[in-house]
C-alpha cells in the first residue's frame, strides 16, 4: 500500500569547486573538487491539487509550460516521479538557491539533487546514492550534453574527492589546511559550449590538445601528493600551470584572465579558472586566513561581482568548509 505524501518535503545540497582537472575529466583524466557548503539549493515540496506547480527565482508556473533551458529540471522531476512510481502531480515546489548559475560552481547539479531528495521525502521512500547519482546524471545530461559525473558526486559529498570518470569517487588526504577564495566575473559561462569546443579542437589539434589533457591529468595528480604533503606552495604552483593548459585549450577569457592576473599581483599562490570557463569563477590560494580576506577585497576592488573566501582543514580526516566571510 502507498504510504500518504508528508505536508512538507525538503531535500537540498551544496554547491562545488573543481580545484583542478576540469575539461581533462572528460577525456578519462582524474580531477580533484571541494565541497563548496557556503551556497547551496533547497527543494521544498507540499500538496497541492492538480498539475505540478514550480516556484523559483527562475521561473514560475506550471511544469508543463517551463522554458526551454529549464527543460533539464522537468527531466529531473518527471523522472524522479517514474522512478518512484508516482505521477507528476498533486505538489507544488518551491526551488531556493543561492548558488549562481553558470558560474562553474554546480548550480544544476545541485538543483536536480536537492529536486530528487525532496521528492523521495516528499513520498517517504528511502533514497540511495545509487539511484540519486542515476537521476541527477539524467538532468545533467539534459543540461551538459555528456557531463563526466564530477558535478553530481561533488554536490553530494561533504569531502574533497578525488574523481575519475565512471569510477566511483575517492576521498582525498590533506595534510595542512588551506585558504581558497572565489571570485566570479559576474558573467555566465557555457559549460556545454567550452566542452564542444574542446571535442573540435581534439578533432582538428588532436596532439597539442592532447598534450594538454595529459599535463593535467599529470597535474591532478601533483597536486594530489601536495595536498597529503601539505605542501602550499607546490599546490599553487600546480594551480598556475592547470590555467596555462585552460588557456590553451581555449576555455578562459579576458575577464577571467584578468582576474587571474590580479589574485598573482596580490601575492595568491596560485590562481585559476573554475569549471566549465568562458566566463563563471577563479579560484585562488591564499597563505593564510588574513591573506584570503585582502585577496577578496582586492577581487572586488578590480570589479568581481562577489566573492567567496573559506578554509578546507582536516581534523581527524573530517574535512570541513568554514565561510569566513562572504559579499
Ligand atoms: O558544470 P561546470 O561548469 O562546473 O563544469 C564541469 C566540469 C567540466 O569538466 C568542464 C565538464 C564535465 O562534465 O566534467
Amino acid at each position: 500500500m502507498l504510504e500518504l505524501p508528508q505536508q512538507l518535503a525538503i531535500g537540498s545540497a551544496h554547491s562545488k569547486l573543481i580545484l583542478v582537472g576540469e575539461h581533462a575529466v572528460v577525456y578519462g583524466e582524474p580531477a580533484i573538487a571541494l565541497p563548496f557548503p557556503s551556497i547551496h539549493v533547497k527543494s521544498i515540496v507540499q500538496p497541492n491539487e492538480g498539475p505540478v506547480l514550480l516556484e523559483s527565482s527562475f521561473y514560475v508556473g506550471p511544469l508543463n509550460s517551463i522554458p526551454e533551458k529549464l527543460k533539464g529540471i522537468a527531466t529531473c522531476i518527471k523522472q524522479t516521479c517514474k522512478k518512484l512510481n508516482r505521477e507528476p502531480n498533486g505538489f507544488r515546489m518551491h526551488i531556493k538557491s543561492t548558488i549562481p548559475i553558470g558560474r562553474g560552481l554546480g548550480s544544476s547539479a545541485a538543483i536536480a539533487t536537492a529536486v530528487v531528495r525532496s521528492l523521495y521525502h516528499f513520498f517517504n521512500e528511502p533514497l540511495s546514492k545509487d539511484d540519486l547519482l542515476e537521476l541527477v546524471h539524467m538532468a545533467e545530461t539534459y543540461a551538459h550534453g555528456s557531463p563526466s559525473g564530477i558535478d553530481m558526486e561533488a554536490v553530494t559529498s561533504d569531502a574533497p574527492i578525488w574523481f575519475e570518470k565512471d569510477k566511483r569517487s575517492k576521498k582525498v588526504d590533506i595534510k595542512q589546511a588551506f585558504h581558497i577564495v572565489v571570485a566570479d566575473t559576474g558573467r555566465i559561462g557555457d559549460t556545454h559550449a567550452a566542452v564542444s569546443s574542446i571535442k573540435e579542437k581534439y578533432k582538428s589539434i588532436t596532439d597539442q590538445t592532447k598534450y594538454s589533457i595529459k599535463s593535467l591529468g599529470h597535474l591532478t595528480k601533483e597536486a594530489k601528493r601536495a595536498l597529503k604533503d601539505g605542501d602550499l606552495d607546490a599546490l599553487g604552483d600546480i594551480l598556475n600551470r592547470a590555467q596555462d593548459e585552460l588557456v590553451h585549450l581555449g576555455v578562459s577569457d579576458a575577464g577571467i584572465d584578468y582576474l587571474v592576473k590580479v589574485a598573482r599581483q596580490a601575492g595568491a599562490l596560485g590562481a585559476k579558472l573554475t569549471g566549465g570557463g568562458r566566463g563563471g569563477c577563479i579560484i585562488a590560494l591564499a597563505k593564510h586566513a588574513v591573506h584570503a580576506k585582502k585577496l577578496a577585497e582586492r577581487f572586488l576592488h578590480a570589479g568581481a561581482d562577489q566573492t567567496w573566501h573559506f578554509q578546507i582543514g582536516s581534523d581527524e580526516n573530517q574535512y570541513t568548509t568554514t565561510t569566513v566571510s562572504g559579499s
